[in-house]
This record gives C-alpha cells, sequence and structure tokens, in this order.
C-alpha cells in the first residue's frame, strides 16, 4: 500500500498554548519499502505512526492510503490496512507463545486449528519453533520481541508501523533481530514505516531514511538507502554504509543539540 501525506499538522494540548510536535509533514511512503524514520527525541516521529496507524487524528493535513495496484480501489481509512507494534510489547504474560500469537485471529472468530497452524507457521519463521506452548513470562527480552512480531505478521495487514521496536534489546540480540527482519521483509514485502534513533539500524534494514528536525517535526532531508538486497550484518563493514552513516551522523547532530537545548529551555 501506498502512504501519502500532505502537510500533516499536530499540535498537542498541553494546557497552554499546545505543543506543535508535527510541522506540515508532506512524503510519500512507496509500497513494498521500508521507510526509517530518524530524528531527535520529541520531534514527533511516535505522533506520526500513530496517526498514520490511526490511533489519533492529526490537527490538520491530509493522509492517503491507497493500493497502487488496484487505483480504482477506494483509498483505506488511517489504520484499517496496518498493524502497530510498540516498542512495549503488550504481550499477555498469562497467555502461552501461540495464544499470544494468535491472538488477534482469535479474536476475529477464527477456528483454534486454523489460528494455531498460521501462528505455527510464523513462529518458525522469527525462529522460535517448538517454543508454541511455553509462557511468555519465561522467555527472553529477544524471544519475546520475535513472539511480538509474529503477533504483528500474523494479522497479514500490508502496512507495519514499527515504533522503536528494537530499542530495549541488548546488542547482540538486536542485531540477530535487525538481520531477522531483514530477511521477513524481503520475503514478505510489506510497506514499513520504522522509527529509530540508531543510525546503523536505519541503513542496515532501510530503504530509505527520513531524518526529521527537533521539534516541532519537519522532514530535513529523505537518504535513498540503495544499498543491495539481501543484506546482513557484514554490510556495516563497507565504504558506502560509511560514507551513509556519516552523512545522517552530520545531519542529525545538530538537530540533536536542538532538541537538548529546547529540552533545558523547557525546565529552565
Ligand atoms: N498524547 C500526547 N499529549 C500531549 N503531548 C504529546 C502527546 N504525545 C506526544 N506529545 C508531545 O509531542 C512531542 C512529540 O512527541 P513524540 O512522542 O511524537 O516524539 P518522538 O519523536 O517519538 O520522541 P522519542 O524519540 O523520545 O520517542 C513531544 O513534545 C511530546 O511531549
Ligand atoms: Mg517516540
Amino acid at each position: 500500500m501506498d502512504i501519502v501525506i500532505e502537510k500533516l499538522v499536530q499540535v498537542w494540548d498541553d494546557g497552554r498554548d499546545g505543543v506543535r510536535a508535527l510541522d506540515g509533514i508532506s512524503h510519500h511512503f512507496r509500497s513494498g519499502r521500508l521507510t526509517c524514520l530518524l530524528g531527535p527525541s520529541g520531534c514527533g516521529k511516535s505522533t506520526l505512526v500513530q496517526i498514520v496507524g490511526g490511533i489519533e487524528q492529526a490537527t490538520s493535513g491530509l493522509i492517503r492510503i491507497t493500493d497502487p495496484n488496484n487505483p480504482t480501489a477506494p483509498a483505506a481509512r488511517a489504520g484499517e490496512r496496518s498493524i502497530m507494534m510498540w516498542q512495549n510489547l503488550n504481550l499477555f504474560p498469562w497467555r502461552n507463545v501461540i495464544d499470544n500469537v494468535a491472538f488477534g485471529l482469535e479474536m476475529d472468530g477464527v477456528a483454534r486449528q486454523q489460528r494455531y497452524s498460521r501462528a505455527k507457521e510464523l513462529l518458525a519463521t522469527v525462529g522460535l519453533k517448538n517454543f508454541e506452548y511455553k509462557m511468555c513470562s519465561q522467555l527472553s527480552g529477544g524471544m519475546r520481541q520475535r513472539v511480538a512480531l509474529a503477533r504483528a505478521l500474523i494479522m497479514d495487514q500490508p502496512i507495519l508501523l514499527m515504533d522503536e521496536p528494537f530499542a530495549a534489546l541488548d546488542a547482540q540480540t538486536k542485531i540477530i533481530m535487525q538481520e531477522e527482519l531483514t530477511r521477513i521483509f524481503e520475503k514478505m514485502r510489506k510497506t514499513i514505516l520504522f522509527v529509530t534513533h540508531a543510525i546503523d539500524e536505519a541503513i542496515l534494514i532501510g530503504d530509505e531514511v527520513v531524518v526529521m528536525t527537533a521539534r516541532p517535526g519537519r522532514i530535513k532531508e529523505i537518504i535513498a538507502i540503495d544499498l543491495p538486497r539481501p543484506r546482513t550484518q557484514e554490510l556495516v563493514n563497507s565504504p558506502e554504509f560509511g560514507r551513509l552513516y556519516d552523512r545522517i551522523l552530520h545531519l542529525i547532530r545538530q538537530e540533536v543539540l536542538d532538541a537538548m537545548r529546547q529540552q533545558d529551555e523547557a525546565v529552565a
């Protein structure tokens, strides 16, 4: 699905003048591509994915979600064709792995045998074969992350919205999950919006990186990541990767400093 946003503005109510989180953002997120949103804390990344996911309504601006393979079909409502994966995983600790993964299908009234069969396929895809009947509370952080990914994928929506899904993982598990996501993305080719603070993560997994400014969030620059796929962690050592890293670091550095200054002023 293509996602086009035009002049999106979001002003949050803070009981005073309002917080301008997004300041007229326009972009075309192309179907089947993975776009990373990178920007300093508070620049509106989560706000943007929540609006695209239909969880929040923008103050003003347009959002159009259409299927490029079916141009005459009516545009989808925000949230209708997407699934959100949060940093806070929201797994049910009292349920076993398979019932967590199959939860959405259960809510849709899909029969147990059918939903278990699909959940097992996806658990194998995310490398959790034979963990179906463990309780989520028995799993490591990385394993829980895989369960959350399988639970999102089972809904089979064409748009996946991921808000810092790997931020809480340790460095090695994060590398494995980045490779896993890359592999799954290359197979399934969904439209993915992926929020991150990590420049290396954005380059490794993304087709493009949207660099945002400090609040109020605008698009500072869009960097195409034309590195060949399939991608693995070895890419990090290539000169192309290094060049992209330096370019993005240069773009983001000033924005992070500005965001820190804003924070200092807010508490002064
Ligand atoms: N529900 C809300 N009500 C009021 N203000 C909000 C709300 N959500 C976000 N904000 C404010 O909007 C601004 C942007 O927040 P947002 O969470 O989108 O930033 P972010 O880029 O995701 O930051 P981080 O990298 O820290 O997650 C911040 O100033 C935040 O305090
Ligand atoms: Mg956020």
